[in-house]
C-alpha cells in the first residue's frame, strides 16, 4: 500500500501531537515533534547561557556559530514506546517541556539559521513517506505536497487549562495565568514571525477542538487518511 506524507499544524496546546502520536502508531508509520527540535536547541541556548533572563535576548550569533555542533536524535524509549528526543548524546525529553524552555522557545525559532538547519533534518526524516510530522510550517514549507494537511486551533483559555493539567502533573510550580500568558505570547510570535510564520496552508482541512472530544476527532481524521491512501 503506498504511503503518504501528514502534516499536523496549529497553534500551542491543541492536541496536535497527541493525534498526531495516535495516527502514526494506526497507519505503522513514524512520528516525528517537530516542536520538540526548537525546544532542544532553545534548552541547549540556555545550558550554554546564550539566553536566558539575564540576557536582553538570544546570543544570535554564539547560538549561530555552535549550531553545527548540536546533534539531535528520536531514539525509541522501550519504557514509554515514545521517541524520545536526545541533544549531543543525552536523552533531553523531560527537560525539553519545562517553562523555562517554553518562554524562550519563540525567540529561538525565529532565527532563520536554526529553521533551516532543523528542517533540513525533519526533510530527511521524511523522505520516504510514510511520517505524520507536527508543528508550526510543516504543511507550508517543510512538506509542502504532503498528501494530507491539518491545521488544528481551539480557544486560549481551554488550551491554556489543558496545558495548566499537564505542568501541574509533572510537578511544576506554576499558575494558570502564567500559562495563558504563555500559550498567547508564543501564539503571536509564532504567527508574526518573518521567518515561515504559523498560517495555515490552503490545502489544509482546519480542525477546531474546542468542543470535540479525542476519541471523536481521532476517528475522524484516521478515517479521512485512510481514504487517501486507499486513493479516494
Ligand atoms: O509544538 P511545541 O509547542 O512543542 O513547539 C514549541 C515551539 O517551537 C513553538 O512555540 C514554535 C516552535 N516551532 C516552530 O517554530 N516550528 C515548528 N515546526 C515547530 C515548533
Amino acid at each position: 500500500m503506498s504511503k503518504i506524507t501528514i502534516a499536523i499544524d496549529g497553534y500551542s496546546s491543541t492536541g496536535k501531537s497527541t493525534v498526531a502520536r495516535q495516527l502514526a502508531k494506526a497507519l505503522d508509520y513514524i512520528y516525528v515533534d517537530s516542536g520538540a527540535m526548537y525546544r532542544a536547541i532553545t534548552l541547549f541556548a540556555l545550558q550554554n547561557d546564550l539566553i536566558g533572563k539575564e540576557q536582553e535576548g538570544v546570543d544570535k550569533a554564539g547560538l549561530i556559530s555552535l549550531l553545527p555542533g548540536i546533534r539531535l536524535e528520536f531514539r525509541k524509549n522501550h519504557e514509554t514506546g515514545k521517541a524520545d528526543i536526545w541533544l549531543n548524546g543525552e536523552n533531553v525529553e523531560q527537560d525539553i517541556r519545562k517553562m523555562e524552555v517554553s518562554s524562550f522557545v519563540s525567540m529561538v525559532s525565529a532565527l532563520p539559521e536554526v529553521r533551516k538547519k532543523l528542517v533540513e533534518q525533519q526533510r530527511l526524516l521524511g523522505k520516504d513517506k510514510g511520517v505524520v510530522m507536527d508543528g508550526r510550517d510543516i504543511g507550508t514549507v517543510v512538506f509542502p505536497d504532503a498528501e494530507l494537511k491539518l491545521f488544528m486551533t481551539a480557544s486560549p483559555k481551554i488550551r491554556a487549562t489543558r496545558r495548566y493539567k499537564e505542568l501541574l502533573e509533572k510537578g511544576e510550580t506554576i499558575t494558570y495565568e502564567e500559562v495563558l500568558q504563555n500559550v498567547e505570547s508564543r501564539d503571536l510570535a509564532d504567527s508574526t514571525r518573518k521567518d515561515s510564520p504559523l498560517i495555515k496552508a490552503d490545502d489544509a482541512v482546519e480542525i477546531d477542538n474546542s468542543d470535540m472530544g479525542e476519541k471523536e476527532q481521532f476517528e475522524r481524521i484516521l478515517n479521512h487518511a485512510r481514504n487517501l491512501i486507499k486513493g479516494e
